[in-house]
């Protein structure tokens, strides 16, 4: 297992290399992956940690007395509380689930629809994910309860002031991207949590594009709901979870029943567990969290203020090396921004770049990034996203220009 020691901490080409993927080839090409905002590249240590449990330790957890069960129960635990260490959270705030999807919906059908009435508003910014804006359409229509919209600047930072006056006294939750999945902007969520709670605002905070790349102190944020996905830093799919204050965790009710989320069943009725387990039916990836788990191990041995220092450099670089190209446009230039680059080119639609781009050994994704109302608000159907983790290099965005200058001619 290849966990970076003090020794090579900053020696980023022997970091890269903890990436098996990252030295493949793709059409003949070596590899040129920037699509880690989709989802990230795993190290070896996450991997075989995952293939470990499999091979040494497998059994379902919370269950069974012998060895086995035990050993599992104790590794899926460790990793909560380690995820909770990242976080900088206590361990009985976090509820381990699939991912930011469900993590968002949890808060929609176990807090939002049981207290949401008709005139009620829920306040959401142009920039949110799908996951951000449908299930809290869902509640919605369920509960009469309508949405309202926080615009955007043309830069793609959030208009503070129109945020500030929508939070009008019939809305009662604010989803809000940390960071934008589609334009790298950093929204103020401390700022704007100071703004929601003397407003009596409940804050719903999707991490997923934030966690994997900056340090994170949830309780500090002043939020309420702050959800994370497990895929993006590092960790395997299925993976993530949904932070809440504690006082919410209490006053939630169970979203699904089953299994492990119980204290005592009976035909008459059923005493829930405490805390997050009481979120946590069914038989969870538990294979999945204990790799979560190496994955937090990873990235702490690396420092997530090495990894956004890193980014910031390869953003800034990426960044003068797009603006050479002729006629490239970036969408998404607000002045905190996370390393993603989403961007058109004249006369090429995104889809044949990122096509064309791929064959030069180049991933990008290319299409609405899950983020429709904000390509309404551009006017475009479709991005070139370029997505950047602190496990590339700058010779990769050097012949990712390369590579674009070249489709760009054949497009032309
Ligand atoms: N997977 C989504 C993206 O690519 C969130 O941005």
């Amino acid at each position: 297992m290849s966990i970076p020691t003090i020794d090579t901490v900053h020696d980023w080409n022997a970091i890269r290399a903890d990436f098996p993927l990252l030295s493949r080839e793709v059409h003949g090409k070596p590899l040129i992956y920037l699509d880690s905002a989709n989802t990230g590249q795993k190290p070896a240590s996450v991997i075989d940690t995952v293939d470990d449990f499999y091979r040494h330790h497998n059994a379902n957890v919370s269950r069974a007395v012998h060895a086995l069960g035990t050993e599992a129960t104790e590794a899926y635990e460790a990793s909560r509380t380690k995820l909770a260490g990242f976080l900088k959270a206590h361990r009985d705030e976090l509820v381990l689930c699939s991912g930011t999807t469900f993590a968002l919906n949890l808060v929609a059908y176990s807090w939002a629809l049981p207290r949401l009435k008709p005139g009620d508003a829920i306040l959401l910014s142009r920039m949110e994910h799908h996951a951000n804006i449908v299930p809290w359409q869902l509640v919605a229509e369920r509960t009469g309860a309508k949405i309202k919209v926080a615009e955007i600047r043309e830069d793609g930072s959030l208009d503070i002031d129109a945020l500030y006056a929508a939070m009008t006294p019939e809305v009662k939750i604010l989803g809000l991207a940390h960071v934008s999945n589609v334009l790298g902007t950093v929204n103020p969520v401390r700022e704007i949590c100071r703004e929601t709670r003397r407003r009596g605002i409940v804050s719903v905070i999707d991490g997923s594009q934030a966690a994997p790349h900056r340090a994170l102190d949830i309780p500090s944020l002043g939020c309420d709901f702050y959800a994370i996905t497990g895929h993006k830093m590092c960790g395997p799919t299925g993976t993530g979870a949904l932070w809440a204050r504690r006082e919410h965790i209490a006053a939630m009710p169970p979203f699904l029943g089953g299994g492990e989320m119980i204290k005592e069943v009976r035909f008459e009725g059923t005493i829930f567990n405490d805390g997050p387990h009481r979120f946590e039916a069914g038989t969870p990836n538990i294979a999945g969290h204990i790799g979560l788990g190496a994955a937090v191990d990873y990235l702490t041995a690396i420092g997530m203020e090495a990894v956004e220092a890193r980014e910031a450099e390869l953003l800034a670089h990426a960044t003068e090396a797009l603006t050479r190209i002729d006629g490239l446009r970036i969408l998404g230039t607000a002045p905190e921004k996370a390393a993603v680059i989403s961007f058109l080119v004249e006369g090429a639609h995104a889809h044949d770049l990122a096509t064309l781009l791929d064959l030069e050994g180049v991933a990008v994704r290319s299409g609405h990034h899950c983020a429709h109302p904000l390509m309404q608000f551009f006017d475009v159907a479709a991005t070139c996203r370029a997505s950047f983790a602190f496990y590339n290099t700058h010779d990769e965005i050097e012949r990712f220009a390369v590579a674009l200058t070249k489709v760009r001619r054949l497009l032309g």
